[in-house]
């Protein structure tokens, strides 16, 4: 599957890279796609692995990856424009939050996810994955197992194939848990972790679901 990565920082390389070892085709955009840095790292990626504008990256990709913080995507989005991602499967993992004295979800009265599916009304977009540090977005190992995966989306079709890519970076339990309005719940999953990490100091942790 050719897959496009909009966004070239922590998540888009560590995605871009578990999906290049499965034998996926990626290209993974920047504002400076021909940064040294980004360069360095394509070439040992391996032939599989391409360089290009956020608007190339989204012609390239059947499936995309917004991995873009959350301050840039509308204007990223409004850059690619609706039309090159007509019918496409958008997976969105970003997380709006704003740092204060404690971290809050920065928008009120609607999602991250929805605001994104508005924004792309012919995209096929999913929530997934914003609930993980990147670290834990591919083979996510702990002592107890592996974390269970949670995702939401309006098209049944797109969700089958991102299930079907999450499986295949080591995701085992993926809970579909409905349309794009469940957005919101995965992004307060997101926040009730984050909070945690930030009393315990202990960061990297993941959700299992436990059944008797
Ligand atoms: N990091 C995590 O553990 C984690 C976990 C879950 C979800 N997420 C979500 O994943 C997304 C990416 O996170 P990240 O950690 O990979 O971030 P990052 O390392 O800071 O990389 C962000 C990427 O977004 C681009 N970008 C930032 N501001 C931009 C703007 N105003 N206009 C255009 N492009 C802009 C950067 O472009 P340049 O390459 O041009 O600098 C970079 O490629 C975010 O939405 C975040 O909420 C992150």
């Amino acid at each position: 599957m050719k897959i496009g990565i909009i966004g070239a920082g922590s998540v888009g390389k560590v995605l871009a890279k578990g999906w290049i070892d499965v034998g996926h085709s990626v290209k993974i955009s920047s504002r400076d796609p021909h940064s040294e840095s980004l360069f360095v790292w394509k070439e040992q990626m391996g032939s599989e692995c391409h360089t290009g504008s956020f608007e190339e990256a989204a012609a390239f990709g059947d499936v995309i990856i917004l991995a873009v913080n959350w301050s840039g995507i509308e204007a990223v989005l409004q850059k690619i424009g609706q039309t090159a991602l007509h019918n496409k499967v958008v997976i969105d993992l970003s997380n709006a939050v704003e740092f204060s004295e404690t971290p809050q979800l920065a928008l009120k009265g609607i999602s991250a996810g929805e605001l994104i599916q508005q924004w792309l009304p012919e995209s096929r977009v999913v929530k997934t994955l914003n609930m993980v540090g990147s670290s834990s977005m591919v083979h996510p190992h702990y002592d107890e197992g592996i974390p269970a995966m949670f995702l939401c989306g309006n098209d049944e079709e797109a969700k089958q194939i991102v299930e079907g890519l999450l499986q295949q970076i080591g995701w085992k339990t993926i809970l579909d848990i409905g349309d794009i309005t469940r957005s919101g719940l995965l992004e307060s999953l997101m926040l009730t972790c984050l909070i945690s990490e930030i009393k315990q100091q202990c960061f990297g942790a993941a959700f299992a679901l436990l059944r008797k």
